[in-house]
């Protein structure tokens, strides 16, 4: 949902800045822009399409200067054209602003904008706040921004530059993120943590409503009322993460690198969990007896996150006895939900900073609820609204498509259940134990299932020309099915649906043909028969089926044209592995039909936006 990032010191700003938004440039990809004050001047320069176009108009006519702003775009209002990249400038050409979030009064601040005078040039929203700052500016950059930012309705980051402060940045915001990376003798500001790693890893999270006056030497803070935060009360956090993580590392793609990552994501999750027989989960931030009182659980979430909220629905249920209910945030913060005190909330959202997910977790704690947030993102807007915070720690994720996060999710919602069974008595110790064993060698599993890499890249050259797939499966299988589906969607373009295998003869077996594969998650477990009975109903009307199955079953090879193995898991935890080789064969068919898979069009990394 846009990057913004914004550099004083005495490096090459325009360097910084490409650089900087190429490490944000999952956010969003339809424009990309950078203004810098060179002699006294503000020299803005913005170009539709990727980063590279910028890069290139740059290269032939090079900005320089030592501050400046940038902006990589994911269109809101106004369609992709390079008189709505940002940077956005006043009527003097003075002022330039970039900005992440959504501005929901810009009709009406813009009719009185233009009513006094101004001449407004894009479709955007983001055009008022460089006129409003104009119209307040007399000489106090901050007072000027803090003045404009009371007018605003919605979200906002903010990168403010005047021409006439030529050491200094201005950055504000309100429920999009910010961060100031803190460096010798330079400062950083962006929407994200990646974008600063090459010059820091000490990093002040802003928080909603602050102001931040940044110079090479010095980031003073303001808070809403305008009174200054202390240097001595400035939070600042070390980043464990190193410019390695958010890097390739010899990967073609991020996705890739990150779908090899999983072993090691999920192994730092579980980290610590279980000591002596004793499930670690303090972040549950409840005695024991308010854990006991519990009655039941709502899992919210979006995308991605809401599938790995199906699968810890299961085992929840399963293995604590509690009712659970899952929702997508976008329906549960209007659907006037049914919680009280004795619901524990879980908001799974990896960035963090996802706006439906965040209403969500308001909308909960007002009802009287205990939320806990499951996330990966160190200082994002949901551990501070959540009561309790479960880290997941996968390390940045900066392809779109959620591949290691989601795993790793799943880990923190498997110790979750576990811990939440415990407390309750549901699972004896000797089980337990047992669950926590088969839980650990999880990561070894994934990396056996890489070494099937080759053979599912064969299947994947077999259908990356169809123009549909189904995807089918039962108990653990509906989840993995929905995530795998998703997957292929997203990155190749291809449609594809998923359904519980025993909905199929329901509506959805009409649309089997030929041309149209299903893949069947039919991995060893209760239900495994029916899934069988289910793919023998598909390929009776023509279709190919592709099957993720245990390995070592011979029976399931007469069923289907291809079987991808999976090593042996007990069937309540083999949503991970079950999901790899989904991540895999969307992937392989994404870059058979040359499809950008770590950018794919009209997404963006994390929806800051309702
Ligand atoms: C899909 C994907 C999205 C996210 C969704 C929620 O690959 O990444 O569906 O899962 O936008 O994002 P978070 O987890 O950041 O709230």
């Amino acid at each position: 949902m846009c990057g913004i990032v914004g550099y004083v010191g005495s490096k090459s700003v325009a360097q910084v800045l490409l650089g900087g938004l190429a490490r944000l440039e999952y956010r969003g990809y339809d424009s990309a822009g950078i203004a810098v004050i060179e002699n006294g001047e503000l020299n803005v320069v913005r170009r539709v399409g990727k980063l590279a176009n910028l890069v290139n108009a740059l290269e032939a006519s090079p900005a320089e200067g030592v501050t400046g702003i940038g902006h990589t775009r994911w269109a809101t209002h106004g369609r992709p054209s390079e008189g709505n990249a940002h940077p956005h400038a006043d009527c003097s050409g003075r002022i330039a602003v970039v900005h992440n979030g959504i501005i929901e009064n810009y009709i009406e601040l813009r009719t009185e904008l233009t009513t006094t005078g101004h001449v407004l040039s894009s479709e955007t929203d983001t055009e008022v706040i460089a006129h409003l700052v104009e119209s307040y500016y007399a000489g106090d950059l901050v007072e000027a921004t803090s003045k404009a930012v009371a007018r605003l309705e919605g979200s906002y980051a903010l990168g403010v530059l005047h021409r006439d402060h030529p050491g200094e940045i201005v950055a504000a915001r309100k429920d999009s993120p910010l961060i100031v990376g803190k460096g010798e003798g330079e400062n950083i500001v962006a929407s994200d943590i990646p974008a600063v790693l090459e010059y820091t890893r000490e990093v002040i999270p802003l928080h909603d409503g602050q102001i931040a006056l940044v110079s090479a030497d010095a980031v003073r803070i303001f808070d809403e009322d305008g009174s200054e935060v202390a240097e001595s009360e400035t939070e600042i956090m070390h980043v464990e993460w190193d410019l390695e993580a958010a890097e390739k590392g010899g990967y073609e793609d991020f996705m890739l690198k990150e779908i090899y990552e999983q072993p090691k994501a999920i192994r730092e999750t579980l980290r610590g969990r279980f000591v002596d027989g004793q499930v670690q989960l303090s972040e549950l931030v409840m005695s024991e007896e308010e854990a006991l009182a519990l009655s039941r659980v709502f899992i919210i979430a979006c995308g991605t996150s809401y599938h790995a909220g199906i699968v810890a629905k299961t085992l929840i249920e399963q293995w604590a006895r509690m009712p659970v209910e899952v929702q997508v945030s976008s329906e549960f913060r209007y659907s006037d939900p049914i919680i009280d005190d004795e619901t524990l909330v879980v908001a799974i959202t990896q960035s963090g900073e996802t706006a439906d997910t965040l209403a969500g977790v308001r909308e909960a704690r007002e009802r009287g609820a205990k939320v806990i947030a499951i996330t990966n993102v160190v200082g994002s807007r949901v551990t501070r609204e959540a009561d309790g915070v479960l880290y997941t720690h996968a390390g940045p994720e900066i392809g779109v498509a959620a591949t290691k996060t989601f795993t790793a999710q799943i880990a923190a919602l498997t110790v979750l259940a576990l811990k939440l069974a415990q407390v309750k008595g549901t699972l004896d110790d000797e089980r337990t134990r047992y669950l926590w064993d088969e839980i650990c060698v999880i990561p070894a599993a994934i990396e056996t299932i890489f070494a099937e890499a080759p053979a599912i890249e064969r299947c994947a050259d077999e259908y990356y020309n169809s123009a549909s797939m189904l995807f089918i499966g039962r108990g653990m299988g509906v989840p993995v099915a929905m995530e795998g589906a998703l997957k292929l969607k997203e990155i190749s373009y291809i449609h594809a649906e998923a359904y519980p295998a025993g909905e199929m003869k329901h509506g959805p077996i009409a649309l089997i043909t030929e041309e149209s594969p299903v893949v069947a998650v039919t991995i060893q477990g209760h239900t495994y028969e029916k899934v069988v009975s289910n793919i023998q109903e598909v390929r009776a009307r023509g279709a190919q089926v592709i099957a993720i199955a245990t390995a070592g079953d011979a029976d399931i090879k007469p069923h289907a044209e291809h079987v991808l193995p999976i090593p042996a898991t007990p069937e309540s935890l083999s949503a991970i592995p079950a999901s790899v080789p989904l991540q895999l064969l969307a992937y392989y068919i994404a870059k058979k039909r040359d499809c950008n898979v770590d950018q794919p069009r009209n997404l963006a990394k994390s929806v800051t936006v309702e």
